[in-house]
């Protein structure tokens, strides 16, 4: 147990972990570009937040979250997902105050107690974007245009984005009274989950991963056939928008997403690399939440990528990453009398921003030399009695295999003239 991490976490090593530092970094360039700020919102929340926010009725509300009662009698829940809690800190913070829209946008885990299987976890890790204040189509296809454009830098190839509109409170009864007049005479046949949605929220069968279920939604009306004109209208501008901007769309009358909050415009990006757990992001506007929240009626939308699945497709697309190499240099000593000149030396480096290591174990020359090309060092600096009396010290050039002798105050000055900048760095 104590060397064991717990179900469907995962530790992110050195050598693997830079994937994941490329990928946050490329996501916050486009999001400079784009005009969104950072939003860091606390890991727990009141349990009520999504519990109103996601909806009662979704798989992630009444089977996934991890809540608990802390010291104080209140009941906290480790984050799921992101928006609920964006909509919280708007409200929180008055934001509406910011001229509008507000862009915001977050990185970091979420948290559900899910079955565990390949792209699928329990603590996983999602980018997201919310904008706030902006009824416009052009923005939800902006944001669409932003998923697809960090895809697209990333590398990922065949994905597929899905499109719908799930319609808005004047078109959903409508769809809940055929939902109801279709599942009506096959209740019986429903599982127990969804014969409880058939009353509470029949849209959700539609979402439910149950075959049987799956089946009898297969012919269910769908949002599409029920949306009011303003929606319709919505809909098609968006679809215009990203015509325009030539990003490719299928739309799917089926899409319903696994989270309450959403109105009008839903998607989903599908991965073909991945297998079943497909969906490396979705989104919505969700035009209803801030008021579920309490606020005033503010409209909404965003999205949330899973970084594992994006890693995953990109491992199984063959897309390599820029990895960090070793240090510049490497400070070697012939005996160790010179421990203290090699720290001396070493911290030196670094203050100048090379990046630099030296042997801890009292390694003999010939192990840490060894132990300098184990880490991928550039050049070692060689400290030796009688080089360190005549102020040089012999450099190895770890590539070409040849060394020669360099005054000490020259150091920094031909490290810096034959390593580049980015490998001075230790990148
Ligand atoms: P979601 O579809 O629940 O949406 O999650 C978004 C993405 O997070 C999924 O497409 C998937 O890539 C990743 N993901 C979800 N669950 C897991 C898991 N158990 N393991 C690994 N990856 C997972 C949301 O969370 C909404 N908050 C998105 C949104 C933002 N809608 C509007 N704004």
């Amino acid at each position: 147990m104590l060397t064991t991490r717990p179900r469907g976490t995962n530790d992110i090593l050195p050598g693997e972990v830079e994937k994941w530092q490329y990928v946050e970094q490329l996501a916050r360039e486009v999001c400079r570009e784009y005009g969104y700020g950072e939003l860091r919102t606390p890991i727990f929340e009141h349990t009520e937040l999504f519990s109103r926010g996601v909806g009662e009725t979704t798989d992630i509300v009444e089977k996934e979250m991890y809540t608990f009662t802390d010291r104080g009698e209140r009941s906290i829940t480790l984050r799921p997902e992101g928006t609920a809690a964006a909509v919280r800190a708007y409200l929180d913070n008055k934001l509406q105050a910011l001229p509008q829209p507000v862009k915001l946008y977050y990185m970091g885990p979420m948290f559900r107690y899910d079955r565990p299987q390949a792209g699928r976890y329990r603590q996983f890790h999602q980018f997201g974007v919310e904008v706030f204040g902006s009824h416009s189509p052009s923005i939800d296809a902006e944001v669409i245009a932003m998923a697809m454009d960090i895809y697209r830098r990333i590398g990922l190839r065949d994905l597929e984005l899905h499109i719908n509109s799930v319609g808005c409170p004047k078109c959903r009864p409508g769809l809940r009274q055929r939902l109801q007049e279709h599942f009506k005479p096959h209740l019986a046949k429903l599982c127990p989950n969804c014969q409880g949605r058939f009353e509470r929220n029949p849209l959700r069968i539609l979402d439910c991963k149950n075959e049987s279920c799956q089946e009898l939604g297969r012919h269910a009306p769908t949002t599409l056939d029920v949306l009011c004109e303003e929606c319709e209208t919505h809909f098609n501008q968006v679809k215009g928008y990203l015509d325009t901007v030539g990003v490719p769309y299928i739309v799917n009358n089926r899409l319903v997403r696994g989270l309450d909050y959403y109105t009008h415009t839903a998607f989903e990006i599908m991965a073909q690399d991945i297998g079943a757990q497909s969906s490396i992001g979705g989104g919505g506007r969700y035009n209803g939440l801030m008021e579920a929240c309490g606020g005033p009626a503010t409209p909404g939308i965003g999205f949330a990528l899973g970084l594992e699945r994006i890693l995953l497709t990109a491992e199984r697309q063959g897309i390599t990453f820029p990895v960090s190499r070793g240090p510049a240099v490497f400070v070697a000593t012939v005996g160790s009398e010179l421990e203290k000149q090699a720290f001396a030396l070493l911290q030196s480096l670094r203050q100048q921003g090379i990046a630099a290591e030296k042997d801890y174990l009292a390694r003999s020359l010939k192990a840490q030399m060894k132990y300098a090309g184990k880490l991928g060092a550039r050049w070692v600096v060689i400290l030796g009695e009688e080089e360190l009396a005549r102020g040089v010290a012999m450099v190895r050039d770890m590539q070409a295999g040849e060394q020669q002798e360099v005054g000490l105050a020259e150091l920094v000055n031909y490290i810096r003239n034959t390593t580049n900048n980015n490998q001075c760095r230790g990148l």
